[in-house]
């Protein structure tokens, strides 16, 4: 599928401005927010903003999210960019291609990964705006009438929370039976509620503390933490009269101890060499019946990856987020090699809105999902609710509560109503 943006539509638009600034994030670190101004030969104006996330727990091949000097060099870069983009056209594979020659760098680390990004997806909202069209129709066309189940991120630990908090990052929920956005975001926000409820029972001194994304982060070990999702997925899916089913982030190479070959659990005192791992999340895909696991090894292991996904991959889906970075590259070793059925999409591992396309466009070809992706360092900006239904993307992951994970979900239920009859939920292929 080619996108409008893809296919360079020839708005004959210009770009008139280009303003970066430093914004807060959700965890109180500065990022880059990008406004890109535009104008066509009929004089039509077209504005675009946004803002780049930032992660906790980076994979190994991202791209760089900001040069040494920080926020500000990278501000600094985006002021001297933004001056030779103004007058060029406004089409997004040579803003995208000019932005890494610009750079100059393989891992946009002159520039920074971050206000790349936010360049590249200003310039698609502010191409959207001239068109008059909002941007998932610019990207996707007139087929662009899948909503996207949302996996919300209900229990945490790892990287996003405390040390006696659970050493899997994210226990995570998705909606699977649910016909409609709105449904499907209250049904996580419920499970997110009933987590709670369910805690104090393992935990007794649990005071409602949450981690970076707004997962509750007790004092609990993985199985506990896992049984407490479980039971709240359970009682939530009956109250609603339709599935909601477990899912994880392990994000394994956070746990993963190079030197030794093995994954270090802290909390729980166990180390697991290889092999140890595989049939530990075997273990849990068929225990709890889990729909999604995301990074269950570590980034290298390309053939763990792959031999789980051979063992469970027809009942759950294995997401590689550290494992691709979104990277066309990694992405094409892992259909060489049949890594994982699923591919986590984070626009700003990659620097760009073409790239990411790419990335996204190499999964569904090699039937794997794409599961668009916040980070845990948020900002209120919605693009990603956007990109999730212009790309086709028929899972997206991005909270459950909070400011600036609402922002997206709130935004997908406008899209949903904008949609009316034509739109429908994406199709999950292991479903
Ligand atoms: P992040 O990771 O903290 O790097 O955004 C979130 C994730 O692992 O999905
Ligand atoms: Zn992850």
């Amino acid at each position: 599928m080619e996108t409008n943006a893809e296919k360079a539509i020839p708005l004959g638009a210009r770009v008139v401005k280009v303003v970066g600034r430093k914004i807060l994030d959700s965890r109180g670190n500065p990022t880059v927010e990008v406004d890109i101004w535009a104008k066509s030969e009929d004089g039509r104006e077209g504005f675009g903003r946004a803002a780049a996330p930032s992660g906790a727990s980076r994979g190994k091949h991202e791209v760089v999210a900001f040069p040494e000097g920080g926020v500000e060099e990278s501000l600094a870069m985006v002021e001297e960019l933004g001056k030779k983009l103004v007058g060029t056209e406004l089409d997004q594979k040579s803003i995208d291609r000019f932005c890494w020659e610009f750079d100059g760098t393989p891992d946009l680390h002159r520039v920074g990964g971050n206000a790349v990004v936010a360049i590249s997806m200003a310039a698609a909202k502010a191409a959207a705006n001239v068109s008059n069209l909002p941007l998932y129709r610019y990207l996707g066309g007139e087929n662009a009438v899948r909503l996207p189940y949302p996996l919300g991120n209900v229990l945490g630990g790892g990287a996003h929370a405390g040390a006696s908090a659970p050493d899997i990052q994210e226990f995570l929920v998705l909606p699977v039976g649910a016909k409609r956005i709105v449904e499907a975001v209250f049904a996580n926000a419920r499970v997110h509620r009933r987590v709670k409820e369910l805690i104090p029972a393992k935990d007794k001194n649990f005071t409602g503390g949450k981690g970076d994304e707004g997962a509750w982060a007790p004092n609990l070990g993985n199985r506990d933490a896992l049984e407490v999702v479980s039971e709240a997925c359970e009682d939530v899916s009956d109250e609603i009269g339709f599935e909601v089913r477990p899912a994880l982030d392990v994000a394994a190479s956070s746990l993963f101890d190079g030197s030794e070959g093995k994954y270090v659990y802290d909390r729980e005192g166990k180390r697991l060499d290889t092999g140890e791992q595989v049939e530990f999340i075997l273990d849990l895909v068929d225990s709890y019946k889990l729909a999604y696991v995301e990074d269950p090894v570590q980034e290298e292991d390309f053939d763990s990856f792959a031999e789980l996904t051979r063992k469970v991959g027809d009942r759950c889906l294995i997401c590689g987020d550290d494992l691709f970075v979104t990277n066309p590259e990694r992405i094409r070793k892992g259909i060489e090699v049949g890594a994982a059925n699923a591919v986590l999409i984070k626009p700003n591992q990659i620097g760009t809105l073409t790239d990411t396309f790419e990335a996204v466009n190499l999964s569904k070809g090699s039937n794997r999902v794409p599961v668009m992706s916040h980070r845990s360092g948020e900002t209120p900006d919605e693009t990603i609710a956007h990109l999730a239904v212009g790309y086709g993307c028929p899972i997206i992951k991005t909270g459950a509560v909070g400011g600036e994970r609402i922002a997206k979900l709130n935004e997908l239920i406008r899209i949903e109503e904008e949609l009316g009859d034509r739109g429908r939920m994406g199709e999950i292929w292991c479903k």
